[in-house]
Protein backbone atom coordinates (compact mmCIF):
# COMPACT_ATOMS: atom_id res chain seq x y z
CA UNK A 1 0.00 0.00 0.00
CA UNK A 2 2.76 2.52 0.61
CA UNK A 3 4.53 1.92 -2.72
CA UNK A 4 1.41 2.28 -4.17
CA UNK A 5 0.76 6.17 -1.95
CA UNK A 6 5.03 6.60 -3.12
CA UNK A 7 4.28 6.11 -6.55
CA UNK A 8 1.29 8.45 -6.99
CA UNK A 9 2.84 10.77 -5.08
CA UNK A 10 6.11 10.73 -7.63
CA UNK A 11 3.52 10.67 -10.01
CA UNK A 12 2.00 13.80 -9.33
CA UNK A 13 5.36 15.56 -8.79
CA UNK A 14 6.06 14.68 -12.16
CA UNK A 15 2.72 16.17 -13.16
CA UNK A 16 3.37 19.11 -11.74
CA UNK A 17 6.85 19.85 -12.90
CA UNK A 18 5.44 19.48 -16.55
CA UNK A 19 2.86 21.43 -16.12
CA UNK A 20 4.78 23.95 -15.26
CA UNK A 21 7.27 23.24 -18.55
CA UNK A 22 4.14 22.93 -21.00
CA UNK A 23 5.06 24.19 -24.05
CA UNK A 24 2.33 26.66 -25.37
CA UNK A 25 2.10 25.27 -28.55
CA UNK A 26 -1.13 27.17 -30.27
CA UNK A 27 0.54 30.55 -28.78
CA UNK A 28 3.66 29.72 -30.87
CA UNK A 29 1.57 29.12 -33.97
CA UNK A 30 -0.61 31.99 -33.10
CA UNK A 31 2.48 34.17 -32.96
CA UNK A 32 3.81 33.11 -36.18
CA UNK A 33 0.49 33.94 -37.76
CA UNK A 34 0.25 37.38 -36.02
CA UNK A 35 4.09 38.09 -37.22
CA UNK A 36 3.49 37.00 -40.95
CA UNK A 37 0.10 38.58 -40.91
CA UNK A 38 1.26 42.44 -39.36
CA UNK A 39 4.42 42.07 -41.52
CA UNK A 40 1.84 41.43 -44.35
CA UNK A 41 -0.35 44.54 -42.99
CA UNK A 42 2.37 46.67 -42.92
CA UNK A 43 4.13 46.16 -46.79
CA UNK A 44 0.51 46.57 -48.18
CA UNK A 45 0.01 49.92 -45.94
CA UNK A 46 3.26 51.06 -47.40
CA UNK A 47 1.94 50.45 -50.73
CA UNK A 48 -1.37 51.94 -50.14
CA UNK A 49 0.39 55.05 -48.96
CA UNK A 50 2.18 55.49 -52.50
CA UNK A 51 -0.85 55.13 -54.40
CA UNK A 52 -2.78 57.74 -51.98
CA UNK A 53 0.03 59.87 -53.19
CA UNK A 54 -0.21 59.28 -56.44
CA UNK A 55 -3.81 59.68 -56.55
CA UNK A 56 -3.00 62.84 -55.09
CA UNK A 57 -4.57 62.21 -51.49
CA UNK A 58 -1.28 63.32 -49.46
CA UNK A 59 -3.23 63.71 -46.01
CA UNK A 60 -3.70 59.70 -46.50
CA UNK A 61 -0.88 59.20 -48.06
CA UNK A 62 0.88 60.62 -44.24
CA UNK A 63 -1.82 58.27 -42.70
CA UNK A 64 -0.52 55.21 -44.61
CA UNK A 65 3.23 55.82 -43.20
CA UNK A 66 2.49 55.68 -40.27
CA UNK A 67 -0.14 52.90 -39.55
CA UNK A 68 2.68 50.80 -41.69
CA UNK A 69 5.13 51.49 -39.02
CA UNK A 70 2.54 50.85 -36.52
CA UNK A 71 2.14 47.19 -37.95
CA UNK A 72 5.98 46.59 -38.36
CA UNK A 73 6.17 47.21 -34.81
CA UNK A 74 3.60 45.01 -33.79
CA UNK A 75 5.50 41.96 -35.87
CA UNK A 76 8.70 42.54 -34.29
CA UNK A 77 7.06 42.37 -30.89
CA UNK A 78 5.10 38.96 -31.81
CA UNK A 79 8.79 38.02 -33.00
CA UNK A 80 10.56 39.24 -29.30
CA UNK A 81 7.85 36.96 -27.77
CA UNK A 82 8.55 33.98 -30.26
CA UNK A 83 12.08 34.23 -29.18
CA UNK A 84 11.75 34.62 -25.87
CA UNK A 85 9.73 31.38 -26.06
CA UNK A 86 13.15 29.79 -27.67
CA UNK A 87 11.38 29.53 -31.33
CA UNK A 88 13.23 30.10 -34.53
CA UNK A 89 11.23 31.24 -36.92
CA UNK A 90 12.12 32.32 -40.42
CA UNK A 91 10.89 34.70 -42.63
CA UNK A 92 8.43 37.15 -42.79
CA UNK A 93 6.00 35.38 -45.03
CA UNK A 94 4.58 38.64 -46.62
CA UNK A 95 1.39 37.50 -48.10
CA UNK A 96 0.19 38.74 -51.50
CA UNK A 97 -2.43 41.70 -51.42
CA UNK A 98 -4.02 43.82 -54.33
CA UNK A 99 -3.09 47.99 -55.11
CA UNK A 100 -6.24 49.00 -56.05
CA UNK A 101 -7.95 53.03 -55.69
CA UNK A 102 -7.37 54.46 -52.36
CA UNK A 103 -11.31 54.14 -51.35
CA UNK A 104 -10.87 50.61 -52.62
CA UNK A 105 -7.91 50.30 -50.72
CA UNK A 106 -9.10 51.40 -47.46
CA UNK A 107 -11.97 49.83 -47.77
CA UNK A 108 -9.89 46.83 -47.75
CA UNK A 109 -8.10 48.72 -44.85
CA UNK A 110 -11.18 47.92 -42.88
CA UNK A 111 -12.16 44.79 -44.02
CA UNK A 112 -8.46 43.59 -42.66
CA UNK A 113 -8.41 45.45 -39.20
CA UNK A 114 -12.50 44.13 -38.95
CA UNK A 115 -11.12 40.71 -39.03
CA UNK A 116 -8.00 41.65 -36.36
CA UNK A 117 -10.65 43.32 -33.83
CA UNK A 118 -13.41 40.34 -34.43
CA UNK A 119 -12.09 36.91 -34.73
CA UNK A 120 -8.15 36.83 -34.69
CA UNK A 121 -6.86 38.97 -31.60
CA UNK A 122 -9.49 37.65 -29.46
CA UNK A 123 -9.28 34.01 -29.74
CA UNK A 124 -5.25 34.82 -30.17
CA UNK A 125 -5.65 36.06 -26.23
CA UNK A 126 -7.82 33.45 -24.95
CA UNK A 127 -5.23 30.86 -26.41
CA UNK A 128 -2.57 32.77 -25.39
CA UNK A 129 -4.35 33.22 -21.17
CA UNK A 130 -5.35 29.96 -21.60
CA UNK A 131 -1.48 28.65 -22.24
CA UNK A 132 -0.33 31.01 -19.38
CA UNK A 133 1.70 33.10 -21.90
CA UNK A 134 1.66 36.99 -20.64
CA UNK A 135 3.98 38.24 -23.29
CA UNK A 136 1.79 36.78 -26.23
CA UNK A 137 -1.16 37.90 -24.05
CA UNK A 138 0.56 42.14 -23.96
CA UNK A 139 1.76 41.64 -27.71
CA UNK A 140 -1.36 40.75 -28.57
CA UNK A 141 -3.60 43.35 -26.70
CA UNK A 142 -1.32 45.71 -27.63
CA UNK A 143 -1.94 45.05 -31.49
CA UNK A 144 -5.85 44.56 -30.95
CA UNK A 145 -5.97 47.94 -29.11
CA UNK A 146 -3.83 49.91 -31.87
CA UNK A 147 -6.32 48.27 -34.70
CA UNK A 148 -9.21 49.36 -33.20
CA UNK A 149 -7.81 53.19 -33.74
CA UNK A 150 -6.76 52.48 -37.25
CA UNK A 151 -10.09 50.86 -37.98
CA UNK A 152 -11.75 54.14 -36.97
CA UNK A 153 -8.89 56.43 -39.08
CA UNK A 154 -9.65 54.31 -42.31
CA UNK A 155 -13.41 54.65 -41.95
CA UNK A 156 -12.91 58.45 -41.48
CA UNK A 157 -10.19 58.67 -43.91
CA UNK A 158 -13.32 56.84 -46.71
CA UNK A 159 -15.92 59.15 -45.71
CA UNK A 160 -13.51 62.42 -46.17
CA UNK A 161 -12.29 60.76 -49.46
CA UNK A 162 -15.73 59.97 -50.96
CA UNK A 163 -17.27 63.47 -49.15
CA UNK A 164 -16.26 66.21 -48.19
CA UNK A 165 -12.22 65.89 -49.07
CA UNK A 166 -9.21 65.62 -46.78
CA UNK A 167 -9.27 68.95 -45.46
CA UNK A 168 -10.45 67.24 -41.66
CA UNK A 169 -8.02 64.61 -41.37
CA UNK A 170 -5.16 64.77 -39.45
CA UNK A 171 -1.88 65.65 -41.48
CA UNK A 172 0.19 65.06 -38.91
CA UNK A 173 0.95 61.39 -36.97
CA UNK A 174 2.72 60.16 -34.18
CA UNK A 175 3.34 56.40 -33.76
CA UNK A 176 4.31 54.63 -29.82
CA UNK A 177 7.68 52.73 -31.08
CA UNK A 178 6.90 50.25 -28.12
CA UNK A 179 3.77 49.40 -28.75
CA UNK A 180 2.69 50.60 -31.72
CA UNK A 181 -0.32 52.89 -30.46
CA UNK A 182 -1.48 55.70 -33.61
CA UNK A 183 -2.48 59.14 -33.09
CA UNK A 184 -3.60 61.92 -34.36
CA UNK A 185 -0.67 64.36 -33.54
CA UNK A 186 -2.47 66.79 -32.57
CA UNK A 187 -4.13 65.00 -29.93
CA UNK A 188 -1.33 62.81 -28.42
CA UNK A 189 -0.62 62.36 -24.82
CA UNK A 190 1.94 63.36 -22.67
CA UNK A 191 2.72 59.26 -22.18
CA UNK A 192 1.43 56.60 -24.55
CA UNK A 193 -2.09 55.70 -22.97
CA UNK A 194 -1.30 52.22 -23.60
CA UNK A 195 2.49 51.49 -22.70
CA UNK A 196 3.44 54.85 -20.68
CA UNK A 197 6.05 55.46 -23.28
CA UNK A 198 7.05 59.34 -23.13
CA UNK A 199 5.89 61.27 -26.14
CA UNK A 200 8.86 62.47 -26.72
CA UNK A 201 9.75 58.98 -28.02
CA UNK A 202 7.49 59.03 -30.50
CA UNK A 203 8.14 58.67 -34.28
CA UNK A 204 6.40 61.47 -35.96
CA UNK A 205 4.90 61.29 -39.74
FE1 LIG B 1 -3.67 48.18 -38.05
FE1 LIG C 1 2.92 52.62 -26.50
Amino acid sequence: MKTVTRLLMSMSVIGLLAGCSVTPVKTIENLKAAYNGESTASAKYAAFAEKAKAEGFDTVAVMFLATSKSESIHAGNHLKVLEKLGVKTEGPQIGTFAILSTSENLADAIKGETYEIETMYPGFIAAANEEKTPDAVKSFTWAIDTEKKHQSFYKAALSAITGAGEKNLPVQWAVCPVCGNTYDAATVSEACDFCMTPRAKFITF
